[in-house]
């Protein structure tokens, strides 16, 4: 809608996770955290940060970074499940079919596919967002339970787990998966410096030839937002309707004061 009035091919701050990551100094530390992980075989990597940070689309990122020759990675999103149901959530990502009901049988299988899968030199990955929504204890202890597989000496996959800071406190009380938490990193929400080159960002992926907010608008902007993406995203696509619709050249505090107004 106002993407022709300011000169963009597409509207920036469209609130899915893209693929096209804002390497920020704790963006890029997370993603190259991950990657050791799963580079060094490590059993468990972490991944904590509050709703909006960025921890999913870093897990984006980090898949798309993973050469397919050397790494079987799959991403389950809804962990909210009891255990036999998420071994089954498992195997189905990895892409293996079964109609049992039996937990042996399941986890047969699945060990059998990260046997197989260390027998061609692939490493198995399984990232799990939304991990904090896990509530049964049995169900994060089949989680640590596939960390008993091993092969040559090394863990036959690693687990990420990415979630809300309430997950620390879950894992924290489950000492023997909490002992093999191998890489953890806490993602913060973005500084000032970082915000405006985030917006600076999204501004060009969609194709913008110049800025259109002022340093006075970032600045109200990132002290409402508290730093965080998915907040940024909200008022900023506010502030390009509002601007649109006065007609106006470049977005001051004032159009994000009404933004902010907007959302209230
Ligand atoms: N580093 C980043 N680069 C680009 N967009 C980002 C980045 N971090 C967050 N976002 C944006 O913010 C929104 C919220 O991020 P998301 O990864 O869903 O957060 P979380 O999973 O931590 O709740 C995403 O839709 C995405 O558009
Ligand atoms: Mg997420």
């Amino acid at each position: 809608m106002y993407t022709d009035y300011w000169g963009l091919k597409e509207p920036p701050f469209e609130n899915v996770p893209s693929d096209r990551l804002f390497r920020s100094p704790q963006h890029e530390e997370a993603l190259m955290r991950l990657i050791y992980a799963v580079d060094h075989r490590k059993a468990v990597a972490m991944l904590t940060g509050d709703v909006g940070t960025g921890k999913t689309t870093v897990a984006k990122a980090f898949m798309k970074q993973l050469s397919e020759k050397k790494y079987d990675a799959r991403i389950l999103s809804n962990p909210a499940l009891g255990p036999v149901d998420l071994i089954k959530a498992i195997l189905l990502q990895f892409g293996e079919k079964t109609e049992s009901n039996s937990k042996t049988d399941l986890l047969n299988l699945l060990s059998q596919r990260l046997y197989r899968n260390s027998e061609r030199n692939l490493n198995s990955v399984l990232m799990v967002d939304e991990a904090h929504v896990i509530n049964d204890q049995s169900t994060l202890d089949e989680l640590r339970m596939m960390l008993n597989l091993h092969a040559n000496g090394k863990f036959l996959i690693t687990l990420v787990l990415l979630g809300q800071p309430p997950l620390l406190r879950k894992i924290s009380s489950l000492q023997p998966l909490k002992e093999r938490i191998g890489v953890k990193y806490h993602l913060e929400p973005l500084d000032l410096q970082n915000t405006i080159r985030y917006i600076m960002f999204r501004l060009k992926a969609a194709g913008a030839v110049r800025g259109c907010y002022t340093k006075e608008a970032v600045s109200v902007l990132h002290g409402y937002t508290e730093g965080l993406p998915l907040r940024i995203n909200n008022i900023c696509d506010r502030c390009l309707l509002i601007g649109f619709m006065r007609k106006a050249h470049l977005i001051d505090a004032k159009i994000v004061n009404e933004a902010i107004e907007d959302t209230r």
